[in-house]
């Protein structure tokens, strides 16, 4: 008896190839709208990048995002392809373009990517040490250009849209729910929330030679609430 049910459990693990043994569930990797995260926020970055830059790489588990894991230091980049890469997609909006000359300024303009390494990172050093955590975001990144899709989708900049229709075109190329992030002020666009920040949630598996890939789910922790506030009808600028 005792052995049938050990077989069965035995079974029933192997049916779970999904299983990742992790502090968390899964990744939402945040991009910012820059012309909407400047439009609340000082932005030194002149000119604003024209695309959406990468926030944050965020563990996260059923109950929410899992922060500030282990004391874990961030060492700043040194390779010069990887700073500039990173630069360009990662970009820290609130301080001016960093001068690639110098190391010190090249180590003061890590200070973005050591927070987020530090508060979000570390959860996921069980699978992935500072190195490999920069290469998974630059990847998982550059798997959907989020700028063409809305456009593409007929979501043109400098208008507003329904927010239906901002979930349904993002859905329709990743199929998951993105975890959609607006602010709102009375005093741009009359109240009606400004698109800030999209996430797209991932969840990693093992196949069966221990190789891991990421498929999208949809958000579970979605912050798309943030865009119903103010007078919006259920509408959202794409600044
Ligand atoms: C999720 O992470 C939080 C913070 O680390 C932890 O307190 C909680 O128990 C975790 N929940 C699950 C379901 O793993
Ligand atoms: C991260 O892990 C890889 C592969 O095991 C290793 O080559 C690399 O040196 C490690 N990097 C750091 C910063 O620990
Ligand atoms: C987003 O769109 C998809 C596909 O149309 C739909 O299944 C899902 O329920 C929508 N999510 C929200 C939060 O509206
Ligand atoms: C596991 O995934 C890797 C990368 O996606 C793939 O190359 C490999 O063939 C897969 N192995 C199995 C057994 O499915």
């Amino acid at each position: 008896m005792l052995a049938e049910m050990f077989k069965l459990l035995i079974l029933i693990l192997a049916l779970c190839p999904s299983a990742i043994d992790s502090s968390f569930q899964y990744f939402n990797m945040v991009e910012q709208w820059p012309g909407g995260y400047c439009q609340f926020h000082r932005c030194r970055r002149v000119p604003w990048p024209n695309d959406f830059t990468i926030h944050g790489l965020w563990p996260a588990n059923h109950t929410g995002t899992v922060e500030n894991c282990k004391k874990t230091g961030f060492a700043p980049i040194q390779d010069e392809n990887k700073f500039k890469q990173l630069d360009s997609i990662w970009p820290d909006l609130d301080q001016p373009r960093p001068e690639y000359d110098t190391v010190g300024s090249r180590v003061l303009a890590q200070s973005f990517w050591g927070h987020e390494w530090k508060k979000h990172g570390t959860c996921s050093e069980n699978m992935y040490n500072q190195t490999q955590y920069f290469d998974l975001a630059i990847k998982l990144k550059n798997r959907y250009n989020l700028l063409s899709i809305l456009e593409q989708g007929g979501l043109s900049r400098g208008h507003s849209h329904e927010l239906s229709d901002v979930n349904s075109t993002i859905w329709r190329t990743t199929h998951g729910t993105p975890d959609l992030k607006c602010l709102n002020d009375a005093r741009v666009h009359r109240n009606v929330p400004v698109l800030q920040e999209i996430g797209i949630c991932y969840r990693p598996s093992k196949n069966r030679s221990g190789q891991v890939s990421f498929s999208v789910i949809n958000c579970p922790h979605s912050r798309t609430r943030t865009c119903y506030r103010g007078l919006g009808n259920g509408k959202i600028v794409f600044p």
